[in-house]
């Protein structure tokens, strides 16, 4: 379906500057530039360049973006920026662009949630119906099982990590292993290479509610290294990758049967994580579940995403925000968009 609104998105929650072009459920431009690289020598993102390094890309990502779908601002019905959850110096650069244009355009804008917007990028697949899904959201900030109704006005939590995220697990373990930043794609690369089965390490909270737990995981395997130096590094990485995710997709299916959906949705950069998107494609076939889960390159943080959240709720007639909204640095998942 080639029709619906035309919408602009733009995200700066992190070290992404990224903006993308939907119309309706079709993607038409995605464009990314991310300041990874400046931040690698100090293990982490560091706020002020990441806000420093939007800046100065905003103009080229946005003008290559509308080259890339062959429109102009003109043309737009709406724009949505990340209002929250993020770095508030990173998400003050996004929301001041986008109102900016906003209000030079004579536009509406929308204030959208990072996390609901992770789960969106299922929408883009135009082919599919939308319908009410598990979300298992795993990205550097956040660990949640979702239960979604709609995407822009009906999500509840069922669960969230009660200490480290997925993707900051794997960053941390990472380090440990003397990996680069970021640790998550580095981790993926070496347990190629290693044996998963290698080392039994702990499944966190594995019988008890829809909460994760990674810290005594994070223990374990540091423990590990400490008292076994002589070992496999590709194995560690293996085996605390699989108990990893074998815990989330644990989780997230019986999250599934237990309140009778039968669709998951995986997002946020963790799922672009290859093991557990070939593990979620058998254990999903195996209980009889739709498997939804983007393509990796929209996994982690982009501007499609955005867009696409934003389209859905212009197409709900969800009234936009504010002018002047303001940025949060923390925002429930349960607030999709800006009042
Ligand atoms: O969603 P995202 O891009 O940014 C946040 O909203 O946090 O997620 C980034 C996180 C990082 O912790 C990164 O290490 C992890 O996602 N990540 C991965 C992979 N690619 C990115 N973790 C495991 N395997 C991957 N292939
Ligand atoms: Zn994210």
């Amino acid at each position: 379906m080639n029709n619906g609104p035309l919408i602009l998105g733009i995200e700066t929650s992190c070290d992404e500057t990224a903006v993308g072009i939907v119309r309706g459920r079709t993607l038409l431009a995605n464009v990314i530039s991310s300041s990874v690289e400046e931040h690698a020598r100090f293990g982490g993102v560091v706020p002020e360049i990441a806000s420093r390094a939007h800046l100065e890309a905003m103009p080229s990502v946005i003008n290559e973006a509308l080259r890339t779908a062959k429109i102009s601002l003109r043309d737009l019905d709406a724009i949505g920026v990340t209002a929250g959850p993020g770095l508030i110096g990173a998400l003050l650069v996004g929301t001041s662009a986008a109102q900016g244009l906003a209000l030079a355009l004579d536009k509406p804008i929308y204030g959208v949630n990072h996390l609901s917007s992770h789960l969106a990028v299922d929408a883009l697949d135009e082919t599919r119906p939308l319908k009410p899904a598990i979300g298992l959201l795993v990205s550097g900030g956040h660990s949640s099982i979702i239960q979604v109704i709609n995407l822009v006005d009906k999500v509840s939590v069922l669960g969230a990590t009660i200490d480290d995220a997925a993707g900051e697990a794997f960053d941390k373990i990472a380090r440990l292993l003397e990996l680069d930043f970021p640790g998550g794609p580095a981790i993926d690369r070496l347990a190629i290479l290693g044996d998963r089965n290698a080392i039994d390490f702990p499944r966190g909270l594995a019988s008890s509610d829809f909460n994760f737990s990674f810290s005594g995981l994070k223990t374990a395997v540091s423990r590990y290294l400490q008292n076994t130096p002589k070992t496999v590094r590709a194995d560690v990485a293996a085996s605390f990758q699989e108990a990893v995710v074998d815990v989330l997709l644990t989780k997230a299916l019986r999250a599934c049967t237990e309140t009778g959906v039968e669709a998951l949705i995986i997002a946020g950069g963790v799922a672009a994580n290859s093991r557990l998107r070939s593990e979620a494609i058998r254990r999903c076939a195996e209980a009889k579940v739709e498997l939804r889960i983007p393509p990796a390159a929209l996994c982690t943080d982009n501007g499609a995403m955005v867009a696409a959240i934003t389209s859905l709720a212009v197409s709900a007639g969800m009234t936009s925000s504010r002018p002047g909204f303001a940025a949060l640095s923390t925002a429930p998942v349960e607030r999709p968009i800006w009042a």
